[in-house]
């Protein structure tokens, strides 16, 4: 049951201290990457990484792909639903990930299904075992979040996050063309600390005054660059979908490219800092607050925001890589305030499912 909570969705919030703790287990070990079945040199014919989602679990994917990005490895994001008039060509180069919290959408099955047809090596990240994704794929790599009840994905976004960009070490270890991150020491170092971490956010945050300093604005954005992109993207639909108010998550870049149109004091912007690539996100925050948006800073103590922005809701100091994870804990948080003080059936929003299992 709900336990202390009165939703699901915070309590799946404040699991994620022990849920990532599962996701992690055993996985770091002497400063090395250890995938159960997934062990080195398992994927040393790969050339090309293509993964496949929806909603969420699509956010997660780019979340994890820029690790893949980063070690040199040709990679892309493909929305399931248009995964037959988007995607790349596929071989039995490429090992096409399907990353879905259910194992059961029907979009991302399709997709899967239809890397598969064409060849490609197939893999489902995925919170079920047993489920249709996992059956189907060539492997399985479990993200051991626990269940998840609430329809908005909270614990399980922070779980595959992790999952694939743990995943992103051991194709940039196994891919011969790839060059493995130089940090990645300190990476493993800092994730082992983060489960921690979200602990000490959500003993500290101030994401519930914000909501409800904010919570009659007609409309509300989320900004981010690098990382902080998909972290803002992530933000907006949590945002939308349970607050049934109007949100939308860009990169900072783009919001001068039409976006800012919709700004004006009423219009407050969630601007994401992880402590990588902040540059846009503050010109462009900036921007907007000179058109009289407030500015929430979502980042480190210090950070390229802190003394120009209107609030601050702050995370624990980490890696970049670990500091978006640690920013979407506070977004969800924000969405969760927001949609309780709105009084919205939170753990079960009209016209949603928990599983989407038509195309
Ligand atoms: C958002 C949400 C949905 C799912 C999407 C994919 O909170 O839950 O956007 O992420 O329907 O579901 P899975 O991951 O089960 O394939």
């Amino acid at each position: 049951g709900k336990g202390e909570y009165d939703h699901y969705m915070l309590k799946e919030i404040y699991n994620q201290p022990t849920s990532l703790a599962n996701t992690i287990e055993g996985r770091v070990d002497d400063g090395e990457v250890v995938l159960e079945d997934l062990s080195t040199g398992t994927f040393s014919e790969v050339e090309y990484v293509q993964f496949v989602a929806c909603g969420t679990s699509y956010h997660a994917a780019m979340y994890g792909t820029q690790q893949l990005r980063e070690a040199g490895i040709r990679t892309e994001v493909v929305r399931a639903s248009e995964y037959d008039s988007t995607a790349g060509p596929v071989c039995e180069r490429t090992l096409t990930v399907a990353v879905t919290q259910s194992g059961e959408t029907a979009d991302t099955l399709e997709a899967l299904r239809s890397a598969d047809e064409q060849g490609a090596r197939t893999l489902a990240v995925t919170n079920v075992v047993g489920s249709t994704a996992a059956r189907t794929a060539d492997d399985a790599l479990y993200i051991r979040a626990g269940p998840e009840v609430g329809v908005a994905a909270t614990k399980t976004f922070s779980s595959q996050a992790v999952t694939l960009t743990l995943l992103g070490q051991r194709l940039a270890a196994d891919v011969p063309s790839a060059t493995p991150r130089e940090d990645q020491a300190d990476l493993l170092e800092d994730l082992e600390r983060l489960p921690g971490q979200v602990e000490t956010l959500l003993e500290s945050t101030d994401a519930k005054r914000l909501a409800a300093a904010y919570v009659d604005s007609p409309s509300y954005f989320f900004i981010g660059n690098d990382l902080g992109h998909p972290v803002s993207l992530e933000g907006a639909l949590k945002f939308k979908e349970i607050t049934y108010e109007h949100a939308e998550g860009f990169a900072s870049g783009e919001l001068k490219h039409g976006p800012l149109a919709l700004v004006t004091d009423e219009t407050p912007i969630f601007a994401t800092c992880t402590g990588a690539n902040d540059e846009k996100t503050k010109t462009n925050a900036i921007e907007a607050q000179s058109r009289g948006a407030p500015i929430v800073a979502v980042g480190p103590e210090e950070n390229p925001l802190t003394d120009v922005a209107d609030a601050q809701l702050e995370i624990p100091e980490t890696h970049p890589v670990w500091a978006g994870l640690l920013a979407t804990v506070q977004l969800q948080l924000v969405s969760y305030h927001a949609a309780n003080q709105l009084g919205r059936p939170i753990d079960k929003p009209r016209n949603l499912a928990k599983s989407v299992t038509v195309e």
